[in-house]
């Protein structure tokens, strides 16, 4: 199924940057080890055929390869998919999954995390996702909610604790303008069952981490990525650094943001 293309992604990160390579290695540190757990819940087996939608590094894609063996296959689709490890019973596609041509009807599993959160047209690629699923096939998207800004639990300084929370005002206002809804998780399983899928299901999945750690680097590597618009959003550079170093600070707790992972099947006939 094919449709006419929207304006250019303005998907906010850049793989090519060079902090891309490490902001995805920390995605798949903090979140992997859910994904692979919902991924067994939702039945993964020998010979499926897989679509993973923005893999992003690849973790994922090439776990699922393993698990769906030598009969099975995965597609990687991703705008930028450089980081991407290929393999026999991989194919890693270039293409945005707004307008691609995605084949009817074709997959058993569908997985996508930190994708559909940041695109505008989120509904409409996720009808395009029902209907590439085979009758039966399985849909696992996963998206972070946003919307809770308790995630600093220990900071430092009092100072440290207002940068965190500049920092995240500046990150989520730049996100919205480009098109993402960074409340969006908690509204998927909605939109999942209003898109036709059924046996819906939403786990919940954080975990509290101290400074140093992958749920705290992770800002860091997203406050270098995003630096020149942090400033543009009126952030300062003694901000920036304070938020740096107390994010490294061992003495810091934070929670990650909110993982929300829905799965649904779609009906059989
Ligand atoms: C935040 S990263 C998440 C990567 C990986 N799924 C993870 O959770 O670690 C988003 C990924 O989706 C890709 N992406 C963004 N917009 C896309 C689009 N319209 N079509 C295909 N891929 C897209 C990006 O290039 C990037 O690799």
């Amino acid at each position: 199924m094919t449709t006419t293309a929207p304006d250019a992604s303005a998907y906010t990160f850049r793989n090519a940057d060079q902090q891309g390579p490490n902001q995805l290695q920390i995605l798949a540190e903090i979140l992997d080890e859910h994904t692979t757990d919902m991924l067994v819940h939702a039945g993964i087996a020998d010979g499926w055929h897989c679509l993973d939608v923005g893999p992003g590094r690849g973790t994922i894609t090439t776990w699922m390869a393993q698990q769906v063996g030598p009969a099975g296959h995965v597609t990687a689709l991703d705008l930028d998919p450089r980081h991407v490890i290929g393999g026999d019973t991989i194919t890693i596609q270039q293409g945005d999954v707004r307008i691609v041509d995605l084949p009817d009807g074709h997959y058993d599993l569908i997985h996508t995390r930190l994708v559909l959160l940041h695109l505008a047209e989120r509904l409409a690629v996720l009808d395009r996702l029902v209907t590439a699923l085979k009758p039966g096939g399985v849909l696992v998207v996963s998206d972070w909610d946003a919307t809770d800004r308790s995630m600093l639990v220990h900071a430092p300084t009092p100072q440290a604790a207002a940068a965190f929370d500049t920092f995240q005002d500046g990150l989520l206002a730049i996100l919205e303008t480009n098109g993402a809804d960074v409340g969006w998780a908690r509204r998927a399983p909605a939109a999942v069952r209003a898109a036709g899928m059924v046996d819906v299901e939403t786990i919940v999945h954080n975990r509290l981490w101290p400074g140093g750690g992958a749920g705290n680097l992770l800002h860091v590597s997203n406050s270098y990525q995003l630096h020149d618009a942090l400033l543009g959003a009126g952030l300062r550079v003694e901000e920036l650094e304070l938020l740096r170093e107390a994010m490294q600070d061992p003495q810091t707790l934070a929670y990650c943001y909110w993982m929300f992972t829905t799965i649904g099947r779609r009906p059989k006939r």
